[in-house]
This record gives C-alpha cells, structure tokens and sequence, in this order.
C-alpha cells in the first residue's frame, strides 16, 4: 500500500514540475528552442488566450506611446518579440501614426499570425524571423524600441537589454515591460525587481527620464529615452537600415522571393506571407 502511495506521489511530482517547467514558465528552464517550440505549438490559439481588447489596446498601449513621442510624426518604430503582432497593430490602427514598423520575433508561426493581421498595412510594416540577441541594424537607428511582455522568455535577458538601447537614436524612447506578481514568482531569476531595473537603465545603460509604471496585473510598463539629440530617422524603407544577415552591410535590395545583397551577392528568402527568412543565415555565421 505505501508503495502505492509512494508511487501515485511521485507521479503528481513529476506531473507538476513539467507543469511548471511547460506552461507556467514557457520552456524558458529548458533553453531557447523549448521556448519558441511552445510558441510555435500555441501560435494558433494565442490571440484566444490573450483576448486582446482593440479599445484597450489604444487607450494603454497606442496612445501612451505615441503622446511620448509628441515631436516625431512618423517614426521609424522597432518592435521586438513582436508575436502575432500586437504592437504594430495598435500602432498602425491609429491615424496619427504616420511612421513604420519593423517587428521580429523568433517563432516563424506567431510571425505567420502576425503577417495575417498586418496584411492590410502593406509596406508600412516589415517582419523579420529574427532572434533578439542580435539586432541587424546599424547603431542608433530607431525613433522608437519596444519589447513586450518578452524579455523574461529569452536567455539573457540583461544582454538583450543593451542591444534594445545600441539601436535606438539618441533622443528616441525604450519601451519595456516588467513582469510582476505570482507568475513572475514562480520564474525565479527571469523577470527584474522594478527598482533594480531602473537602477540598470539608468546606472548601467545611461538612460534618462525611466519611468516604471503600472499597466497590466501582470506587468509594469518601462518608458526610458537614450541621451542626446539626433534628428528623427523618420518612415525609413527597411532596405536603408537593415543589415545583410550574410556580410553585415546595408545593401539589400528586394527581388523575387526575397533580398539580395549588393555587396556580397547573397540572397535572403521571404516567405510566401512576406516574412523575411533571416534566422538561419544570421545564426549560421554572425557579422561582426
Ligand atoms: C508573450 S509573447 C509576447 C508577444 C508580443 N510582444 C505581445 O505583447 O503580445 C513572447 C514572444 O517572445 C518571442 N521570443 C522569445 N524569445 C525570443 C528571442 N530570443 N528572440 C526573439 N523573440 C523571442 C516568442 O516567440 C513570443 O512571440
């Protein structure tokens, strides 16, 4: 009878750690391909899960953004981790933004959501099948850099958080969330105590006015601006800011079924839905 009793409580063990390990935490214990693995798997149904109300959107999301951004009519906007597309479409929703998104994220299935819903906005928005880790545009380039409810999925977090600011303009805003409550608990060393945040983008990565407010229940939201004035990079075409995955030189241009780069000579795919195939060609072999 006890082995019974031992036997049926170490099957509840097991159930709840891979419980923990698969859906509290996202696969973020088991490394990176567990992660998007799952965000591939729930790709379809994850707009259902999040019920994202378009109203709410706007009134949390869209407009304090853009009030922030009072003196760029048009910015030239970087969404990373952007799923199936959330930020990018409060955005482009709104008739006072007049600017572009490029938007990446590293599971190719919540970017075919994504491709779905942006289709309508045509060349005013980009997707690139691209990890965070490595951003493949030039130093100060965005008006605008965003990362939503992500940064507590990826590895590095504190790494990723200096490539957000190294292509951001001087002058442009970060904007960033911090996860917080039960779930961000239960996910020890993933998510920031707010105060220790704000002391790294202040102390650690010289940015001014950080702010954390609250949001959502689960997460606060970061607003912070790099120092200094560089005028606004403005709607730019993804051709004058994008990095070739091959050779590291911005000199892309679109052809049939994709990009071909200038200088090396080398092609980049695009999906039948317009995203940008870049992850494999950029992991195999990282510019410097
Ligand atoms: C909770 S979703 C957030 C999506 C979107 N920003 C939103 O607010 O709805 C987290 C996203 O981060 C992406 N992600 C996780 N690790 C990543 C990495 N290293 N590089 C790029 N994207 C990553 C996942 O694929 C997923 O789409």
């Amino acid at each position: 009878m006890i082995w019974i009793a031992v036997g049926v409580a170490a099957l509840a063990l097991i159930a709840g750690v891979l419980w923990w390990l698969l859906f509290i935490t996202e696969g973020i214990y088991l490394g990176r391909g567990a992660v998007i693995w799952l965000y591939d798997l729930y790709a379809g149904r994850y707009d259902n899960i999040k019920q994202y109300e378009p109203e709410l959107e706007h009134y949390f999301l869209a407009h304090p953004v853009l009030d922030r951004l009072p003196h760029v009519a048009a910015p030239l906007v970087l969404d990373v981790a952007t799923g199936t597309g959330r930020l990018p479409l409060a955005l482009l929703e709104q008739p006072r933004f007049q600017g572009r998104v490029i938007a990446l994220d590293l599971s190719r299935k919540m970017l075919a959501g994504a491709a779905e819903k942006l289709a309508p906005f045509g060349a005013r928005v980009t997707l690139l099948h691209h990890a965070a880790e490595y951003l493949p545009f030039p130093d100060d380039t965005f008006d605008l850099v965003t990362c939503l409810e992500a940064l507590e999925f990826m590895m590095e977090p504190r790494a990723v958080l200096p490539e957000l600011v190294r292509v951001l303009r001087p002058g442009g805003l970060l904007v960033l969330t911090n996860r917080q409550g039960i779930d961000a608990k239960l996910m020890p060393g993933r998510t920031f105590r707010h105060d220790d945040l704000a002391r790294l983008l202040r102390d650690d990565l010289g940015l001014d006015r950080v702010v954390i407010d609250a949001w959502q229940v689960d997460y606060r939201i970061v607003w912070a601006y790099k120092p200094g004035h560089a005028p606004p990079s403005g709607p730019r075409d993804l051709a004058e800011v994008w990095r070739c995955p091959h050779c590291g030189a911005v000199d892309l241009i679109p052809v049939a079924g994709g990009w071909r780069c200038l200088a090396c000579e080398q092609h980049v795919a695009a999906g039948p839905d317009g995203v940008i195939e870049a992850h494999a060609v950029a992991e195999s072999g990282r510019p410097g």
